[in-house]
């Protein structure tokens, strides 16, 4: 569904039951996998999200067969073949997985084109990580006036990297490159978020040879040749924070069929010390507010096994419910509370701060980027106008709209199905009250 305007009359309580599919984290950068492969390889539990869309518009342009069937994708890379940079750009959208494909297309085909780069406005993202892991491989990195243009004239070879921060992305670039590459790869100071571990799942499951240590060090040897892989992705463990916390901020009560305990310790942690309460089931999590006051929390942000960045905005949103003040130091994007603007025009009361406001001073303190957030409660917050600015910032504003009193019109919320799946059906299982625009 095709939607661009939403109309929210909060004060519902979300109440029942909604199913979590695959990772948007994951499910799209295993469809880039499967250019590796010398035969087709079948994921499943992929959302309909537009992520994925942009993902398998891209591996179609390469050639790479993509067919869906109910929840299932199955993609052969048999006839992989260079693309067109215009319809590159044209089809790459606000993704930012296009960076992704060089790896593999360079092993394929020997050259690799990517476009300006996208994705959410909440920090500079910029890939200078990412374009030196490539070049350590061996790859030759052009920058045009259009894009991106690598080649690879005598093949990637694997090296020894050391991020100068655990990146996710620049973490798969050096799997999705070195899997493949001729010789050993030391990647130091890696991602270790449990999508990244799925993915490894994925390559040795097409043949690839990689060990993770236990200090954030991952040796991959490379192979000769990958086959097709056939898996199941991982749940969406930001999908399952974002309505988790709605359900806590509009004192509701529901179940996330799919959610898994041992990858949301840490946020449920955080969710029964602000007075949530939940229940782990065989088949999935149920999330509730079980009355009372909600209690306020201190909480920074950092890579895994730390609180998600992506978990933040709505859980900000609950925050405001909480009796006391709360922080929420955010210490992976420099930039990511410009979504609270609208939350105090809501009501909410937030100051953004430049100072680290948690345990630890982290690398954007000394650098005036606003990064702390206090948050005063309890209030209740009231209706408003809103305009989605990216995909967690914008499950916020809805989250918010939710909990108000009155009414809210929320636009540019097709920025939503980037990441959540049938979040218009799913608002409606839940019991929410609000009207469409397309
Ligand atoms: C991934 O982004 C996710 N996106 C993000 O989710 C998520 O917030 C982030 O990881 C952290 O978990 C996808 O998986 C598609 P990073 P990624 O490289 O890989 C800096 C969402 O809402 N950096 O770990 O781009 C960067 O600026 C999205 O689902 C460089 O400086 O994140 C940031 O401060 C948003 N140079 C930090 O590293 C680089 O070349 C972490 O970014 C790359 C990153």
């Amino acid at each position: 569904m095709n939607v661009d305007r939403i109309t929210v009359r909060g004060g519902k309580p979300l109440q029942g039951r909604i199913q979590m599919k695959g990772a948007k984290n994951l499910v799209t950068k295993a469809m880039v996998a499967a250019l590796l492969g010398e035969s087709p390889s079948e994921l499943r539990s992929v959302p309909e999200i537009s992520d994925v869309r942009v993902v398998q518009g891209l591996l179609e342009l390469h050639g790479v067969s993509v067919e869906r069937d109910g929840d299932t994708l199955r993609l052969d890379p048999a006839n992989v073949r260079t693309a067109h940079e215009t319809s590159i750009n044209a089809h790459a959208g606000s993704s930012r997985i296009p960076i992704l494909f060089c790896g593999p297309l360079l092993h394929q085909l020997g050259e690799a084109f990517i476009p300006d780069l996208g994705g959410c406005h909440i920090g500079d993202r910029p890939i200078d990580f990412h374009l030196e892991v490539l070049r350590t491989f061996g790859a030759v990195v052009e920058k045009l006036p259009s894009g991106i243009r690598m080649t690879a004239p005598n093949g990637l070879h694997g090296a020894k990297i050391e991020l100068p921060y655990p990146s996710v992305g620049a973490t798969e670039q050096v799997l999705l490159g070195a899997v493949r590459a001729r010789g050993r790869t030391e990647l130091k100071n890696a991602a270790v978020e449990p999508e990244i571990l799925d993915l490894i799942a994925i390559l040795q499951k097409m043949g690839a040879e990689i060990q993770v240590d236990t200090d954030r060090t991952i040796r991959i040897e490379g192979v000769d040749r990958l086959v097709g892989y056939s898996h199941t992705a991982l749940f969406d463990r930001n999908e399952t924070a974002s309505w988790a916390c709605a359900a806590l901020a509009t004192g509701g009560d529901v179940f996330l069929e799919g959610a898994r305990q041992p990858e949301m310790t840490t946020f449920l942690n955080v969710f029964r010390k602000a007075g949530g309460a939940f229940e782990i089931e065989d088949d999935g999590i149920r999330f509730w507010h079980p009355g009372g006051d909600l209690k306020p929390v201190v909480v920074e942000t950092d890579v895994h096994p730390g609180f998600m960045t992506d978990w933040q905005q709505p859980l900000v949103v609950a925050l405001t419910k909480a009796n006391g003040i709360s922080i929420v130091h955010e210490t992976v994007y420099e930039q990511r509370f410009g979504f609270t603007e609208a939350l105090v025009e809501m009501g909410a009361r937030i100051q953004i701060h430049t100072d680290c406001l948690g345990s630890h001073a982290c690398r954007f303190g000394a650098r005036n980027y606003q990064h702390s957030a206090v948050i005063a409660g309890p209030v209740e917050l009231h209706g408003a106008d809103v305009v989605v600015p990216d995909l967690r910032g914008g499950f916020s504003h809805l989250v918010a709209a939710l909990t108000a009193e009155g009414t809210s019109r929320i636009s540019n919320v097709g920025i939503i199905a980037r990441g959540y799946e049938r979040f218009i059906e799913k608002l409606e299982t839940l019991g929410a009250d609000f009207d469409v625009e397309g």
